[in-house]
């Protein structure tokens, strides 16, 4: 179902005591000043993932993981699976978010098994998307994107799909306060929902949820969600402050 959602994605950031006061804050300003039509997701460090789902659950507001394993369980050390993050109550994840793609060598063939992974054990993906400069430099960024929603979600079937929500997110964007214009980020949603529909049908694309990601704040969040193709944000930098972020999620 096609819906309006503003992501935190906090990344590697907050102690254990920041990350609470940083959900209570997120609680109390929702208590105050709600945002209507708007489902607030929060995507903190997995080792706080039991605390914000228990909080987000008393607030009305929704939890996810930044990351899963692709495997079920077993000797893999360190890692962290779908059926735990289900478990701590944690509706979401982020899956192919461009850090995993540069730092942790993630690929579309591994991220369309953790896309399956999260949907075997009812997380919701939150696919993300996007080109790196050179790539829009060269005008290839449309082949590019389009290829990375190919290759991590056409194995779907149409069931399966009807769950995933997509985040394009220009790389030269992320953490660089280069935001990409309200044009180019309707430009490139539109074009995502198009591929959708040609695999999926058009219906079914329409009613994809499709994110922006890359330096949203705000300030510009309005200019951005103003777009038809554009259903909300995923939100770095500007989602460790209670304030910035609600005020992103009150935007539409
Ligand atoms: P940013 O990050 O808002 O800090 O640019 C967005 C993201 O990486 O999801």
């Amino acid at each position: 179902m096609r819906k309006k959602i503003v992501a935190g994605n906090w990344k590697m950031n907050k102690t254990f005591s920041e990350a609470e006061d940083l959900l209570f804050d997120i609680a109390d300003i929702l208590k105050e000043n709600r945002p209507s039509g708007v489902e607030v997701l929060v995507c903190p460090p997995a080792i706080y993932l039991e605390l914000a789902a228990d909080i987000a659950q008393e607030n009305e507001f929704s939890c996810g993981a930044q990351n899963l394993s692709e495997h079920e369980s077993g000797a893999y050390t360190g890692e962290i699976s779908a059926s735990m993050i289900a478990s701590t109550g944690a509706k979401y994840v982020i899956i192919g978010h461009s850090e995993r793609r540069t730092y942790f060598n993630e690929k579309d063939t591994l991220l369309a098994v953790k896309i399956s992974q999260a949907l075997k054990h009812d997380l919701i993906p939150v696919y993300c998307c996007g080109e790196v400069l050179a790539e829009r430099e060269a005008n290839s960024h449309f082949e590019i994107v389009g290829e990375q929603i190919k290759k991590a979600l056409f194995h779907l079937t149409p069931d399966e799909f009807a769950k995933i929500v997509v985040a394009y997110e220009p790389v030269w964007a992320i953490g660089t306060g280069r935001t990409a214009s309200p044009a180019q980020a309707q430009e490139m949603h539109a074009f995502i929902r198009k591929v959708l529909a040609e695999k999926f049908g058009v219906e079914a694309a329409n009613d994809t949820s499709i994110l922006y990601g890359g330096s949203c704040n705000a300030a510009n969040a309005r200019e951005l969600f103003a777009n038809e193709d554009v259903d909300g944000g995923l939100i770095g930098g500007a989602s460790l402050k209670a304030e910035d972020f609600i005020k992103i999620a009150s935007s539409f």
